[in-house]
């Protein structure tokens, strides 16, 4: 058993998109063990994605990210993280596999609806980030 943590992005809270994401985990036997729909600020913004700090997308990624509300949760399951990955798909929405999160409903590269962490480690790291223990109720 794993957890990763997945994050709902704006461009899908916008358009109604949870439930159809939640689905998407739930039917491959992923398991919402926390949830909250929160605002980011800038700074929260900043600090998750400060891997990216060099690169030139950080400052459009982080305004977009703080664009309107992101629903963040704890994915349990066998391989949770790379079996969270399998169902977004690939970054870029254009080349992500058919059936994947991204390919139905992601709108480009930046607003591409879902983030999950990439490694265990990561996940660990992106889980404390967002949640205290209590929260998690797996
Ligand atoms: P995510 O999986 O959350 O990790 C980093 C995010 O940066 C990525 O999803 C995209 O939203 C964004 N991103 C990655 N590559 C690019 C790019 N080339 N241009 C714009 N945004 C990008």
């Amino acid at each position: 058993m794993e957890r990763t943590l997945s994050i709902i992005k704006p461009d899908a809270t916008k358009r109604n998109l949870i439930g159809k994401i939640i689905a998407k985990f739930e039917e491959n036997n992923l398991r919402v063990v926390a949830m909250k729909k929160i605002f980011l600020s800038r700074e929260q913004a900043e600090k998750f994605y400060e891997v990216h700090k060099e690169r030139p997308f950080y400052p459009t990624l982080v305004e977009f990210m703080i664009s309107g509300p992101v629903v963040v949760q704890v994915l349990e399951g066998e391989n949770a993280v790379a079996k969270n990955r399998a169902i977004m798909g690939a970054t870029n929405p254009a080349v992500a596999d058919k059936g994947t999160i991204r390919a139905e409903f992601a709108e480009s590269v930046e607003a591409n609806s879902v983030h999950g962490s990439d490694s265990l480690e990561n996940a660990a790291n992106e889980i404390k980030f967002f949640f205290s223990d209590i929260e998690i109720v797996g």
